[in-house]
């Protein structure tokens, strides 16, 4: 530990208490998971249905996408409603139309206003209180159960094959026959049902439901709850505050000007032999812009689905490659290529940590891992194919088709052998690291970087702690762990502490200022991220406390994204640090935008999503498109760019990168991310956000809505954006390949090659 003693206690101590919050906060949602009665009874006792068959619905729903095919409780995809605040709105009206003819003997909407308002006050308190005489078995009202009948078939027919829906399938993106057995549909309809009660009645002793109040729906009164307001003013507090407290303490702890550092005369790298294992990282990189280039294509057929609902330009697609399965493959691959480039990058860094050469057997690893990839990714595709097909029975779906579970969509034995994958990458890399130990020297550097490392593999584990039928408010903890830890907390760490690794390996930082910066940066990213993964948990059926936590701890998240400009400028200066760096260009620009994109990407278009407030209403709009691509693509797709150009650069130290081309594709791809965000679905979102803040969310996500043609024009113009950034994709893509099939020429002498001297 030596002179970083400090930092690292720092590191531990945040470590410490942001899992402890995390643990306690877990053991809250646990708590508190919106109860599955036992039975929901009419008066006379009959049953109208158990909680076997909700938990039938909810493995129905996971076979046909699950969040893939809009969303439930606000999590999933954008275009067919969300089902919970749709299911919710329905039976609501079902209920008014059923009293209003009882009472007046005509329709709610003939009724005077003050006819309407007391039928709502009753429906109000009819449905907040549903809970009161106990969670295991409830009562429902006769009129409630008639409004349930009302409703239900019109899931059982929309996921059918009626063709009164056809139309309504279309403008949902959803193909006929979504669910083909019945009696599966009609399970789907219970667990629906359920999501809506959990959303409507009150948790009993508490004024706000099991949802806190989400989905916004003024017949019921489900608006912000006091504390919704109170922690969405908190936060906004804290992050001025962290904004503060960080600029202090960076401008009281500046030391005097360094002294100049003493840059190599020529690429320390390229003084390194290449290893065979490093040689064989070529692969690496035609497979990551492979599934790249695939990922783009099918973002812009996705993209298509949202304005031809079953078809791509007249040709009718949808039976077979439906909506739900190309958005699932438009994720999975985003996230395998993303993957595949970390671990490239790491298996790179493997051999120079072990001092130039490769542990025993690494080139065969090397080789086994890239086929395992190929493997996982192909087979949890075609696997997703025969699920959503509904070829593959239904009892097999959660194990070996599709999850539903976004970002974790495949089945679950694939979700294994991906997690063995990601640990054989782990023990590769940690027989380079044992030697990197032993070796003399200052080691805390390293130890950062291998501890983030370490941690991206190992959290991939922590989503196999829940099953099928885990309630779905615990089943949501464990996934964010998964994909938040990772996207806002050990990428985070991973990628300044890869940077700090390579830019001291290329002698243009010094030592202590990378070590310190990196360690303190760790300890800055995961105080706001490791507690902040319960922002996505607001309305997911959890309690005030876990807002709290969510909402103040993602607000300091954002402080140390608001101040990477400074980091932009630094990894810019770079390439004019030496003029061998004039062959990095490419990839340090590639890192600039990885700056950038953190700042405007998550930083600002996650904030704007994340006060509870905002999120109250915005959840599953078009809003969070917008921070997922600017995000995702933004942060850890130019990152995973940067590290392949990287590598290839090295594997390939007699060719130089083609000027024309990556320029191309740097502007490509960053213009025509903007494009996409600001001339579509930026302003998609925020129209949408007018109509949830009105009418309710259920409306914002609503065909007569989404059909206007203002609103399909909108999604029309993204072409415009989509077209350029593919144009981005297949330039980065043709630049990796024609410099991984170059020819290599004479590799191990190549630092006497003129280009490296
Ligand atoms: C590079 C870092 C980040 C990445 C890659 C990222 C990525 C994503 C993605 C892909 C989603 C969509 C999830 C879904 O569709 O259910 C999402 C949602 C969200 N993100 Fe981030 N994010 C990052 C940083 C942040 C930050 C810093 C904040 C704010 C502090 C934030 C706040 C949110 C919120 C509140 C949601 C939920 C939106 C919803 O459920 O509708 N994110 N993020
Ligand atoms: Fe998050």
């Amino acid at each position: 530990m030596g002179e970083y003693k400090k930092h690292w206690w720092v590191l531990f101590g945040v470590l410490l208490c942001t899992f402890t919050l995390l643990g306690l906060g877990g053991a809250e949602v646990y708590r508190s998971a919106p109860p599955i009665p036992q039975q929901f009874i009419d008066s006379q006792g009959n049953i109208i249905m158990t909680e076997d068959d909700i938990l039938k619905g909810q493995s129905a729903w996971q076979t046909t996408g699950g969040m893939q095919l809009g969303s439930v409780l606000g999590h999933g995809a954008y275009q067919a409603p969300d089902w919970t605040a749709d299911w919710l709105h329905r039976e609501l009206v079902a209920w008014l139309n059923i009293r209003a003819n009882e009472i007046y003997g005509k329709g709610y909407d003939a009724l005077t206003s003050s006819e309407q308002a007391g039928l709502r006050q009753a429906l109000k308190e009819e449905y907040r209180t549903s809970a009161n005489d106990g969670t295991q078995i409830v009562v429902l009202s006769d009129t409630r159960i008639k409004a349930i009948h009302e409703v239900a078939p019109y899931y059982v027919k929309l996921y059918g094959n009626d063709p009164k829906y056809i139309k309504t399938r279309e403008n949902f993106a959803m193909k006929n026959n979504t669910l083909p057995d019945l009696t599966a549909r009609e399970h789907l309809a219970n667990f629906y049902f359920w999501t809506a009660w959990i959303a409507s009645t009150n948790r009993p002793g508490t004024d706000a439901t099991f949802t806190n109040n989400w989905p916004h729906e003024p017949l019921i009164d489900n608006v912000p709850t006091a504390e919704n307001f109170i922690w969405s003013v908190a936060s906004v507090v804290f992050l001025i505050a962290g904004v503060g407290f960080l600029i202090w303490a960076w401008a009281f702890s500046k030391k005097e000007e360094e002294i100049k550092l003493a840059v190599p005369e020529s690429d320390p790298l390229t003084k390194i032999n290449l290893t065979p294992s490093q040689k064989a990282l070529g692969k690496y990189g035609l497979l990551v812009v492979a599934l790249f280039v695939l990922q783009v294509f099918l973002g812009g057929f996705v993209a298509h689905y949202t304005v031809e609902g079953h078809a791509f330009y007249g040709i009718a697609v949808a039976d077979w490659l439906p909506y739900a399965l190309v958005r699932t493959w438009h994720i999975q691959s985003a996230l395998f290529w993303i993957a595949t480039a970390f671990l490239a990058a790491g298996l790179f860094l493997t051999p120079i940590i072990n001092g130039g050469k490769d542990p025993k057997f690494q080139k065969l690893g090397v080789d086994i891992l890239w086929v395992a990839l190929i493997i996982v990714c192909v087979g949890s595709f075609i696997a997703q194919f025969f699920a959503l097909k509904h070829i593959m029975p239904a009892h097999l779906n959660f194990w070996f088709g599709h999850q539903g579970y976004e970002f974790i969509d495949l089945g679950r034995f694939w979700q294994i052998l991906k997690f063995v994958g990601i640990l054989l990458w782990l023990v590769l890399m940690a027989r380079g690291w044992a030697n990197g130990f032993k070796q003399k020297g200052d080691k805390n550097l390293l130890s950062i970087f291998v501890a983030s490392v370490a941690c991206v593999g190992l959290f991939y584990g922590s989503g196999l702690f829940y099953g099928e039928r885990t309630n779905i408010a615990i089943m949501e903890y464990w996934r964010w762990w998964v994909v938040h830890l990772w996207v806002e907390g050990f990428f985070e760490v991973f990628a300044t502490a890869a940077f700090a690794f390579i830019f001291y390996n290329l002698g243009l930082v010094r030592y202590k200022t990378a070590t310190g910066a990196t360690i303190i940066s760790a300890a800055l990213f995961l105080l706001g991220g490791v507690p902040g993964t319960f922002h996505h948990l607001y309305f997911t059926g959890t309690t005030t406390p876990i807002m709290a936590i969510g909402a103040s701890f993602s607000a300091l998240e954002v402080v140390p994204l608001v101040v990477l400009g400074y980091e932009a400028y630094e990894h810019w200066e770079k390439q004019h640090q030496a003029p061998w760096m004039d062959k990095l260009k490419w990839p340090i620009l590639y890192f600039v935008a990885v700056s950038f994109w953190n700042m405007v990407g998550a930083g600002v278009f996650g904030f704007m999503l994340n006060p509870p407030l905002a999120l109250f209403y915005i959840q599953g709009l078009n809003t969070t498109a917008v921070h997922a691509h600017a995000a995702l693509f933004g942060v850890y797709g130019f990152l995973a760019l940067g590290f392949v150009l990287l590598i290839v650069r090295y594997i390939r130290p007699n060719h130089l990168f083609d000027d024309g081309l990556m320029r191309l594709s740097f502007w490509a791809l960053n213009a025509g991310l903007v494009l996409m965000i600001v001339t579509s679905l930026l302003p998609i979102g925020v129209y949408q956000a007018h109509a949830s803040i009105t009418e309710g969310l259920w409306y914002a996500r609503s065909e007569g809505f989404l059909q206007q043609d203002f609103l399909v024009r909108l999604r029309w113009i993204r072409t415009i954006g989509d077209v350029v950034f593919i144009i981005g994709a297949m330039a980065v893509a043709w630049q990796v390949i024609k410099l991984v099939f170059a020819k290599t020429d004479d590799d191990n002498h190549h630092r006497n090659a003129p280009i490296n001297r």
